[in-house]
């Protein structure tokens, strides 16, 4: 029982260092990107992923939303029906709709493809904020264009 104790304080620890240093690092650098989330407060995966681009050192902000004024918040913003999930991000200009992983979106960042935004439309389980990647589904994060096309931007193959 006391072993017990003492590895779990020891991780625990660990990982209180592990979070502190990144925000920390990201603002020495002034480098990190803000995004703004509108999502339903209801809605627990958005959450899920906004934690890990937390995590991965973003400034995240939110705001609340839901329904057909959601919705329409897409549409007006660039995202199609079809392209459509459940929280809507806007970061440094580029929309990213749904659960979008962190490394497609600093791709975007870096590239500063002249484009919408990104989206993973419906919910694919196992993509962040949607369960284990480990058991993750097939899914595209799709790149949407200026004139409303879309492009493959990255296949994520099934886990
Ligand atoms: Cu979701
Ligand atoms: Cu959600």
């Amino acid at each position: 029982m006391r072993l017990d104790t003492i590895s779990r304080r020891k991780t625990l620890v660990g990982a209180t260092a592990l979070l502190a240093a990144s925000p920390l690092s990201a603002l020495a650098q002034g480098t990190e990107p803000a995004i703004h989330v509108m999502k339903d407060p209801n809605c627990s995966c958005c959450s899920a992923w906004i934690e890990i681009l937390e995590n991965d050192g973003f400034v995240v902000t939110t705001e609340a939303s839901a329904g057909t004024l959601l919705m329409r918040y897409k549409l007006d913003n660039g995202i199609a029906q079809e392209m459509a999930s459940c929280h809507t991000g806007r970061v440094d200009g580029y929309m990213i709709e749904g659960h979008v992983p962190v490394a497609d979106i600093r791709r975007l960042l870096e590239e500063r493809l002249d484009a919408i935004g990104l989206a993973v439309p419906g919910m694919p389980y196992g993509s962040p904020g949607m369960g284990p990647e480990r058991e993750r589904e097939a899914y595209d994060v799709f790149l949407i264009r200026g004139d409303g096309s879309t492009e493959v931007f990255t296949s994520y193959a099934a886990a």
